[in-house]
């Protein structure tokens, strides 16, 4: 595929997609998603915000050193102090990236910025230089692209392509664009900036009209060969564009495209479920691509087509995007190497042997209880061992739950907390609720419930029931996962899990709003 063919897609779940409140991931975590993006040979995997925090810094450069065929890119202010940390958290990288960015449009560098144009130009220029100090391959962002002034716009992009930025990228940062205006806006620039051709350009654009992927779609047409997307659609408000329905409009609709990706689409679906399972943000049934219902077909009429000629309502293979038949992989009777292999085929390999003795106790546990264990429960199994080895303050011990007609439900909790046994009893409107309650009663948190919603892994009512609670604590907003054959428990997992994730200091300053 020749440069120009070549559609660069650039995921940035783990720093866009972990701005949706709620989403933030460990470090650990990052790194399985990053693996994950790598084996389905992702080009530029955006690591996170270096300057953030501690941990940010720990997460980009864990990700730096894990990394090898995939580009892996730090986000930096157009500030030596950021742009230099992002330097140092990717020099082990076998290919790096630092993305810089400032605002240009009126109103942000009005209002946010209070900086001149002239100013703003200035500061641009001076970032990219500085960046290109630590890597070749620098990106430069001008925030707020779609709501910024078309002169002042092509002067900043000349000004930084001569200053060594190898990419432009030109954010909707608020979603307000429209498909026809913003390709144009593409096209004007590629026309009017007179080094564009030393450039890819590239589209990030967020979904608050619902026209991420579209405007992107737009610009791609129009000449931009990087879009910047996250899996499911994850990021700051409504969302980014979602990278599966990018990378399969384009590849479907080649008669169109006059490029294309060069991903194993085959590694869609695992990496969604992936990045739902950490995040805890369920993907909707009727989500395209990647939904529960994408490739079902309902309707007498439909079913009986495909039957006959899957072309008459498919435009794509389930399979071409990684849907399988849920396989058993394996049951109560396979060994340690053969639960081993199988997490290895899923791109999972643990740090130390400790961790991997609790998996697989935690495998056996759950083999016990349900025959047949499929990938997506081996994925649940690991992101819960993930979790079970960090430091928590909140273990659950014990869960007793009695549910009868025309009781009232009553749950009895004993919780670990930083090592002291602690039990305590509660009444509820349901059994979930008692649980909650019973947990409260031992460590009273202040929060308030924001979301509960259980998905179950796979099919059948032995599956596994996958929680999602979301607590809310002072503006602090923290989702909690848990996954059990009993949801009861699952449930109550998943609370502590939340509280085990508040107690960890906030400390993550947000690029967008200058509060580092
Ligand atoms: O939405 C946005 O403008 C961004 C930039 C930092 C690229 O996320
Ligand atoms: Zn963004």
């Amino acid at each position: 595929m020749s440069g120009s063919d070549k559609l660069i897609i650039f995921d940035t779940t783990l720093r866009d997609g972990e701005q949706s409140p709620g989403a933030s991931m460990t470090r650990e975590e990052k790194v399985r998603i990053a693996k994950a993006l790598e084996k389905m040979r992702v080009d530029v995997i955006e690591a996170g915000f270096p300057i953030a925090s501690p941990g940010d810094f720990e997460s980009v450069q864990a990700v730096a050193r894990a990394v090898k065929d995939s580009t892996v890119c730090g986000l930096a202010r157009a500030k030596d102090s950021d742009i230099d940390r992002a330097g140092e958290a990717l020099k082990d990288a076998a290919s790096a990236r630092i993305h810089t960015f400032i605002a240009t449009s009126p109103i942000h560098m009005q209002h946010k910025l209070r900086m001149s144009p002239d100013q703003v130009l200035e500061q641009a220029v001076k970032a990219v230089k500085r960046a290109r100090q630590h890597t070749d391959n620098v990106e430069f962002s001008a925030e707020d692209a779609g709501r910024s002034e078309l002169d002042f716009l092509c002067r900043v992009i000349e000004a930084v392509i001569d200053a060594g930025a190898r990419t432009i990228n030109i954010p909707d940062t608020v979603g307000y664009n429209i498909p026809q205006q913003f390709g144009e806006l593409i096209k004007n620039l590629i026309e009017r900036v007179p080094n564009s051709d030393k450039a890819v350009f590239s589209v990030h654009c967020h979904n608050d009209l619902g026209l991420a992927v579209a405007n992107s779609l737009s610009a791609v047409l129009n000449g931009a060969r990087q879009v910047e997307c996250t899996i499911n659609g994850l990021g700051e408000r409504a969302g980014n564009a979602s990278l599966e329905e990018i990378v399969m409009a384009v590849r479907t609709r080649q008669d169109v495209f006059s490029c294309n990706t060069t991903l194993d689409t085959t590694q869609i679906v695992p990496c969604s479920r992936l990045v739902s399972g950490i995040t805890g943000f369920p993907v909707q049934p009727n989500k395209a691509i990647v939904g529960a219902n994408a490739f079902a077909h309902e309707s007498g009429i439909h079913q009986d087509g495909v039957l006959k000629h899957r072309d008459t309502y498919e435009i794509m293979r389930a399979q071409d995007v990684g849907w399988s038949d849920n396989r058993i992989v394996l049951g109560k009777h396979s060994g340690r190497n053969a639960f081993k292999t199988r997490l290895k085929d899923l791109g999972i390999e643990f740090e130390s042997e400790e961790e991997l003795n609790e998996a697989f106790a935690r495998f056996k546990d759950l083999a016990d209880r349900k025959h047949e264990i499929f990938d997506e429960d081996l994925q649940a199994l690991v992101t819960e061992t993930a979790t079970a080895m960090e430091d928590e303050t909140y273990k659950l011990v014990a869960l007793k739950v009695c549910s009868e007609t025309g009781e009232t439900p009553v749950a009895s909790v004993t919780l670990n907390v930083n090592g002291e046994e602690k039990s305590g009893t509660a009444e509820g409107g349901g059994p979930v609720d008692a649980a909650f309650k019973a947990i409260e009663s031992i460590a009273p948190s202040g929060t308030e419930l924001q979301l509960y919603s259980v998905n179950n892994i796979t099919s059948g009512t032995d599956a596994q029931g996958e929680v999602t609670v979301r607590l809310e604590k002072a503006g602090r907003v923290v989702n909690g996962q848990g996954a059990d054959t009993d949801i009861v428990i699952a449930s109550a997992k998943a609370y502590l899990n939340a509280l085990n994730r508040l107690t960890n200091p906030p400390g993550r300053a947000h690029p967008q709003r200058g509060d580092v």
